[in-house]
């Protein structure tokens, strides 16, 4: 992302910037102010994770990880910036996803933060995925919102499976540990969204009764869309014996948006 012009000045993020919808706006942003804050955790997992026992391959590729998660997080932390100027501070929902990640660095063990690391990774990717999908279709109004999310997506595609590898070199979870770690990362990121997105959507309505309206107009006319790019069963698919990141996505598509 080192190419990534600033974002201007001038540009007003205060209403429906993405795919000219207020709710799509409103996600799009709060996957934004949430990400600065799982890369922290990424970051501090695997510079944990290393050892003089970690073979030079695999230190120079989280090594590599550890670089590129920390250019995302300057650059979101940059548009982070324009948003807070018409939103005023951040979403709520956003300090208890980084008091869970604190918690979880306090408390559990290396192998234990590796797998959260390796589960929240695989999100990122499915999630990912769904986006460069759809990418044809999104009309971002903000070059730099487009070329960050784009860019973004297909980085963490690309690096998909660094943190399951060094995980995996280390220690093993069974299939129901990892199936309890989705369920929780999905419940955690149920409530942050449900909490940030509708705040967010409030403050570019101004209104409740506008805000639910929108709510309701955007579930009913993404129906079909919701029901046929459920990631659920992708999301699941973390706690299958023979799971590998590699196999998440075929090589054609991380190059889909270049
Ligand atoms: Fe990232
Ligand atoms: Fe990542």
């Amino acid at each position: 992302m080192k190419n990534l012009n600033h974002p201007t000045t001038q540009e007003d993020l205060s209403g429906a910037w993405c795919n000219d919808n207020e709710v799509t706006s409103s996600i799009m942003e709060a996957v934004s102010f949430v990400t600065p804050v799982m890369e922290k955790f990424f970051i501090r997992t695997v510079d944990e994770g290393l050892s003089p026992q970690t073979p030079p391959a695999q230190k120079e590729r989280c090594l590599s990880f550890i670089r590129e998660e920390a250019d995302h997080t300057r650059v979101h932390r940059r548009f982070n910036a324009s948003l807070s100027h018409y939103l005023g501070r951040t979403p709520p929902g956003l300090a208890l996803i980084d008091r869970l990640l604190e918690s979880a660095r306090k408390h559990l063990s290396l192998s234990s933060r590796l797998l959260l690391a390796a589960t929240l990774e695989h999100f990122t990717a499915v999630l990912s995925k769904v986006y460069i999908s759809q990418a044809h279709r999104m009309d971002i109004r903000s070059d730099f919102a487009r070329e960050l999310f784009a860019r973004h997506a297909r980085e963490e595609i690309e690096h998909r499976s660094v943190v399951f590898d060094l995980w995996v070199s280390q220690a093993s979870g069974g299939r129901t540990k990892r199936a309890l770690t989705v369920l929780a990362v999905l419940l955690a990121g149920v409530i942050y969204v449900s909490v940030a997105v509708p705040w967010i959507l409030h403050r570019k309505t101004g209104s409740l009764r506008r805000t639910l309206l929108a709510l309701a107009g955007f579930a009913a006319g993404n129906r079909s869309d919701i029901a046929a790019y459920s990631p659920l069963t992708e999301l699941f698919s973390f706690a299958r014996r023979d799971y590998h990141p590699d196999h998440l996505v075929d090589d054609g598509l991380a190059g889909a948006t270049r």
